[in-house]
């Protein structure tokens, strides 16, 4: 046998690729990578959904509903795609096909109703999973779908042992996520308050890898394997 180096042909199984898939099925959503034609979509729903966001979102300004920063912010969402850090996603709710309606940020796919993203720690081989929804369209499982959907994604990632929901401990709404998928409340530690709601007590909720599918559900293996066009 050859040593590698002089093998004519690569050998052994294709490679996976480094980042996730740029579509991923959700229930009622898909998740699409964000690109620069969803800037106005998400301009216009910060612009919406300001009230509903400042409390826990640091970015949550007039300026984020502005065009122009949300082109910049889709510019630096690509660069972090690209380098494997970052894979942000926007919400789309295709609720099987009804039409939206009449205060509906609309899409091409359906109607876009928030962000979610995946973040990597590579120092500590986490991947941390962040959302948010328009402030007109909570309450319809459309955060939990996402999250659940992203979980097998988050962990199928190189080199990543977990998948972590971080919230404040005040954020109710957000806690309810992870709570809901069935997450391991790892622990609550103190942080500095970036958000005008914060209480200043990070909720760290957790879901290893070594744990299987099992607290995230059948459906949500289902939504990763064959949702990713
Ligand atoms: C947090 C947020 C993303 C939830 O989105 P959503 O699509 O409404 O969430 P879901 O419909 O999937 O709700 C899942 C569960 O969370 C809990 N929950 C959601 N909204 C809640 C609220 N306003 N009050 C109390 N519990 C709430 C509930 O347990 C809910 O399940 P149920 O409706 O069956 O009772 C949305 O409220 C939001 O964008 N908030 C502002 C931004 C933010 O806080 N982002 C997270 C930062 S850590």
């Amino acid at each position: 046998m050859p040593a590698a180096a002089e093998r004519p042909f690569p050998s052994g199984p294709p490679r996976e690729p480094a980042g996730p898939p740029e579509r991923v099925a959700a229930g009622p959503l898909v998740l699409r990578r964000v690109h620069a034609d969803d800037a106005g979509a998400i301009a216009v729903a910060v612009g919406a959904s300001l009230d509903h966001l400042r409390p826990w979102m640091p970015w949550a300004t007039p300026d984020a509903a502005d065009l122009r920063s949300q082109l910049v912010r889709v510019v630096e969402a690509d660069e972090l795609w690209e380098s494997g850090i970052g894979f942000i996603y926007a919400m789309i709710a295709t609720d099987g096909g009804r039409p939206a309606g009449p205060s509906a940020v609309k899409d091409p796919d359906g109607e876009f109703v928030g962000t979610i993203g995946l973040h990597r720690r590579l120092a500590d081989e986490t991947v941390e999973i962040g959302y948010w929804t328009v402030a007109a369209r909570t309450r319809r499982g459309y955060a939990t779908a996402a999250a659940q959907a992203l979980t097998p994604v988050a962990l199928a990632l190189p080199g990543t042992r977990r998948a972590e929901i971080h919230c404040d401990e005040a954020n109710t709404a957000s806690a309810g996520i992870p709570r809901k998928l069935g997450y391991r409340l790892d622990r609550v530690e103190a942080h500095e308050r970036e958000a005008p709601g914060e209480r200043g007590r990070r909720m760290i909720w957790v879901r290893d890898l070594a744990e299987g599918p099992r607290a995230t559900g059948e459906t949500a293996g289902r939504a990763a394997r064959g949702g990713a066009r």
